[in-house]
């Protein structure tokens, strides 16, 4: 067990990915950046590989793994058959920020890595480091977060090296990843395909590409979770935080300074715009409300900002339930466990 970085260097056309490549044909885990969050990658067809992604994360192994591909070819190698409306998809979104649950084709992944199911979560990701490093290891990688189990997933090699140090065999440097939320999970093996997680590609997007679609029940809080992964907490920051729709500045203002009476430390993450003149312990200024893809690329590493503060409690501004924004509230609420300030 030991960990090195092996930093990409664009002008020398990624050799230290030729290294990575080898440890991942040989078993290994190595963090790679995709466009969306870092990954925690090891070669799909095998089970001692898979097996190290779950030790190194203390992930539940009822949590199925998504699968990354670089070519076409590899998903003819991989599932039964491609329906028309799974076509449509794959044409119009990847590489890019789309998860696909397929019929799964038997014998050719580790059980570990559906956790029993009988379907199979595939992505082509568009990050040049991700495709390249599935290139020349040979094989598919499943590829958690590379995240520990239940914190927010990492944007930067940093986060990964915080989180996973000593536990993996290598993390490619690639720099701040872009989407900075996960990929959307869609189910097509059900009729309406439903959307399991939402993610980088938005619901509109999705339907102006194949016609109606609908969100999981479990999205909505009314139902038992599809996606096994959704039962867990997720996302959250070591001090408790908690939601709130600012409507004024005054009212948030004037919560801070009873939380403060009460002798809590209080950290705020917010948008500039909110964010400014107010008086608190630790600000994390995630963007402008302008601009809701810039505070989902921020949002992780806002949330794990305040874990090198010394803050009891954190106010999360909430957003608007539209576009990418129901993305980063997916993601709020789970850290929030669901708790607002009204
Ligand atoms: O953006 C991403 O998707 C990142 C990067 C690394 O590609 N990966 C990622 O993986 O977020 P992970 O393991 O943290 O999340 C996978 C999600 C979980 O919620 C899991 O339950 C769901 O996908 N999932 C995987 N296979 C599934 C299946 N066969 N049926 C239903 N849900 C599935
Ligand atoms: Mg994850």
């Amino acid at each position: 067990r030991w960990t090195v970085d092996i930093n990409v260097d664009k002008e020398s056309g990624y050799p230290q990915i030729s290294e990575a490549a080898e440890y991942l044909r040989n078993g290994h885990v190595i963090a790679f950046p995709t466009e969306t969050v870092y990954g925690l990658g090891a070669d799909a067809t095998s089970n001692t590989a898979v097996q190290r992604i779950f030790d190194a994360k203390g992930r539940p192994s009822d949590n199925p793994l998504i699968v990354h591909i670089s070519s076409a070819d590899q998903l003819s190698e991989l599932v039964e058959e491609v329906t028309e409306v799974e076509y449509k998809l794959i044409q119009s979104f990847w590489p890019g920020p789309l998860t696909i649950i397929f019929r799964k084709k038997a014998g050719v992944f580790s059980d570990l890595v559906t956790a029993g199911l009988q379907s199979i979560g595939l992505r082509m990701p568009s990050h040049p480091v991700a495709l390249e490093l599935i290139r020349l290891a040979g094989k598919p990688l499943a590829a958690p977060s590379a995240n520990t189990s239940g914190k927010p997933s990492p944007t930067t090699a940093n986060h990964v090296f915080y989180d996973l140090t000593g536990k993996v065999s290598g993390i490619v440097d690639g720099g701040e990843t872009g989407v900075g939320l996960e990929s959307t999970v869609i189910d097509c093996t059900v009729s309406p395909p439903t959307i399991l997680r939402p993610g980088g590609v938005t619901k509109d997007e999705i339907e102006r590409c194949i016609g109606q679609v609908v969100m999981d029940a479990s999205l909505k809080g009314e139902n038992a979770p599809r996606s096994p992964g959704m039962k867990y907490t997720h996302y959250a920051p070591t001090a408790p935080l908690y939601l709130m729709k600012v409507k004024n500045k005054e009212t948030l203002q004037v919560k801070i300074n009873d939380l403060q009476a009460e002798g809590k430390r209080v950290g705020l993450l917010a948008t500039y715009e909110t964010a400014a003149d107010i008086q608190t312990d630790h600000i994390a200024e995630i963007g402008s409300v302008s601009n809701l893809e810039e505070v989902a690329r921020r949002l992780y590493s806002g949330i794990r900002s305040f874990d090198e503060t010394e803050v009891d409690l954190i106010v999360a501004e909430a957003y608007p339930y539209e576009g990418i924004g129901i993305a980063i509230m997916n993601r709020l609420e789970k850290a929030a466990g669901h708790k607002w300030i009204l």
